[in-house]
């Protein structure tokens, strides 16, 4: 898997809505997501890197710092979460989250090798990894799913601005790739979070959507404040960046709910 997946489209410019899954919310299928999931390793072509990186010290180093924090948490082997799904008694929802989990650690080796390239290090402990960790161990599957899904939508952003953002086109195309995998990350669990809630009444999820928008709000800005620097060189303002967090975690979250 990991030497695989460092090769990826060299396609260009940042996707908007560029996954090809579709978000069914209404049903949730995990042969689906597993056929998306299998053709998606699949289809993988060879990325362009490139030799040497003409970006300023002034711009690498903030970006460097965010990707270092990034590539950590891409890079769990996913224990908690396969004994939450072992629960459900879903073989192939089992097998969709070993290849999601798969992918993400893709996205570790791939960042690992910006990094690299940018002439910064690896770390291997932060502060913002560990509490994101605790967070999603506090409960349930719906629990880490759902901290799972705060990160996919700022993690889906910030790969979007350094694709939009980076004088780089090969590093812009290569985010670009990433962007089109989070997209569809951000499909599979809000269709899984969506057919997890059909049992709750309209009150509870009314409940549940105000309690996860606290917390999503939280968590949006400890990680704006934590990644402004690199925000303010990818030309992003905090008050913009959150806007698009909210918009994106607003729509996924009331379709999840079946609130809208
Ligand atoms: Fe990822
Ligand atoms: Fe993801």
């Amino acid at each position: 898997m990991t030497s695989q997946r460092l090769f990826q489209p060299s396609s260009g410019g940042a996707p908007d809505d560029g996954a090809r899954a579709t978000f069914k919310h209404n049903t949730f299928s995990s042969k689906y997501w597993l056929s998306y999931f299998e053709n998606n390793r699949r289809d993988k072509q060879a990325f362009v890197w490139p030799q040497y990186l003409d970006i300023p010290y002034t711009v690498r180093v903030p970006i460097i710092k965010s990707l270092q924090r990034f590539q950590i948490g891409e890079t769990g082997d996913g224990t908690h979460l396969r004994k939450y799904a072992k629960t459900l008694n879903d073989p192939t929802f089992e097998q969709c989250i070993d290849l999601f989990i798969k992918e993400e650690n893709g996205h570790a080796l791939v960042l690992a090798r910006i990094i690299e390239l940018m002439e910064g290090y690896l770390i291997t402990w932060h502060w913002t990894d560990y509490a994101f960790v605790s967070l999603r161990h506090l409960m349930g599957l719906k629990t880490e799913i759902f901290i799972i899904l705060t990160a996919e939508i700022v993690g889906r952003n910030f790969y979007k601005a350094c694709a939009d953002g980076l004088p780089d086109q090969a590093l812009r195309a290569i985010f670009s790739s990433i962007v089109r995998d989070e997209i569809a990350h951000l499909k599979f669990h809000w269709s899984f979070m969506h057919k997890e809630m059909l049992p709750y009444s309209k009150l509870t999820r009314q409940a549940i959507y105000y309690f996860w928008s606290a917390v999503f709000l939280t968590i949006c800005c400890v990680f704006i404040f934590d990644h402004r620097e690199a925000l303010q060189v990818l030309g992003k303002s905090p008050v913009g960046f959150l806007q698009e967090c909210l918009r994106l975690y607003k729509r996924g979250a009331m379709r999840a709910l079946l609130l809208s």
